[in-house]
């Protein structure tokens, strides 16, 4: 019987359930049960390769976690407990190529205080990493693990980066997405190998990318009205080797001149009128972008939508309740925003 793993996952609060499916479709039979910490994240033993992790599209960051008893963190330098962290180490340095993780640094309360130092000295010396308390490549969480035993707990994150910072994501885009809201977007859409995929007001295509690299459309476009987010575009789709299988182009979204009754699947992310956009074209914007997306789609077609503009845009969809049904909603927290994400489909 293969070693079951102490795994928990991050997610942008809100997103819960949506990682929750996500595991279970990528690793039915080897996840344990989720237990949801509510601390936006999720807890699971995992029985499997490790690096199948690094994979998931909607979590923000997964990490190895290692249960340890005593009053103080200085415990994690008990014998058996470093031995159990510095396996722990050393299997996540074997996920990547050589040199990719050489130093680590804390996260914890307190990471600053002659306790930390200690642990960092010791594990300097065992591990062979260097401690580097700003930008260590291997991060190390350690808390009190909330429960009535006083134990303690060190999570340490499987990725140099967060899984969120995508390595497609070369070029920087104000209002981008964030590419696990994305990839949530469009597991929603429940994306088939025959849909024709459009991506309105695509910016630097971080919806189009997630949907490219997840399976194969029958087409793919996407449409934005400023060149500058077209050469973004161009550029991240690049990255993530899918160029070939995606179009752009460069127009108002709500006069393409696209054939009607197309796309069998569509998905935008919208001017959220305070960075991207203002609220009065917005009011303008939204129900022209309704109408002229009700012509592209085909009949039963799925839409998935984001806008932190909900008043707006649940009246938009109550004017244009003959031409789409909402299924689903789900709402985010994003960097002290709450956008909120919309199923639609086409009537
Ligand atoms: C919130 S940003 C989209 C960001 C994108 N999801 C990304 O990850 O980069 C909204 C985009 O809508 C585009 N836009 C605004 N009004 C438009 C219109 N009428 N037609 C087409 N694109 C429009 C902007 O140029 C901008 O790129």
């Amino acid at each position: 019987m293969p070693e079951a793993w102490d795994v928990e996952c991050d997610v942008l609060p809100g997103m819960e359930a949506i990682l929750a499916r996500e595991l279970r479709r990528c690793f039915r039979g080897r996840v344990g049960q989720l237990a949801d910490t509510g601390r936006a994240s999720l807890r699971f033993a995992y029985q499997g390769p490790l690096s199948d992790l690094i994979g998931l599209r909607t979590a923000h960051a997964a990490y190895l976690g290692l249960a340890f008893s005593g009053r103080r963190p200085t415990a994690l330098l008990g014998n058996q407990n470093l031995r159990a962290l510095l396996e722990r180490i050393q299997v996540i340095r074997q996920l990547h190529p050589p040199g990719t993780l050489c130093t680590f640094r804390f996260g914890a309360a307190g990471r600053d205080t002659s306790t930390f130092r200690r642990l960092a000295t010791e594990l300097e010396a065992q591990s062979g990493l260097r401690h580097d308390p700003d930008d260590g490549e291997l991060l190390i969480r350690i808390r009190p693990n909330g429960r009535p035993d006083d134990g303690w707990e060190a999570l340490l994150r499987l990725s140099p980066r967060p899984l969120s910072t995508r390595a497609w994501r070369v070029a920087n885009y104000p209002g981008a997405l964030n590419a696990t809201i994305a990839a949530a977007m469009i597991d929603l859409t429940q994306p088939r190998p025959d849909d024709r995929f459009i991506n309105l007001m695509c910016g630097s295509a971080t919806l189009l990318v997630e949907r490219l690299l997840l399976c194969r459309t029958a087409e793919a476009l996407g449409v934005d009205i400023s060149g500058e987010a077209l050469d973004a575009a161009r550029a991240n789709l690049a990255a993530a080797g899918v160029a070939r299988s995606a179009r752009l182009m460069e127009s108002d979204a709500v006069l393409t001149g696209l054939d009607m009754a197309r796309y069998t699947v569509l998905c935008a992310d919208l001017p959220y009128g305070n960075l991207v956009g203002s609220h009065r074209e917005n009011s303008v914007l939204y129900p022209m972008l309704m109408e002229e997306a009700a012509r592209m789609a085909a009949p039963g077609a799925r839409f998935a939508v984001i806008t932190h503009e909900i008043r707006l845009f649940d009246a938009t969809l109550d004017d244009a309740r003959k031409l789409w049904q909402p299924e689903r909603t789900f709402r985010v927290f994003q960097g002290g925003q709450r956008p909120q994400v919309y199923l639609l489909r086409r009537k």
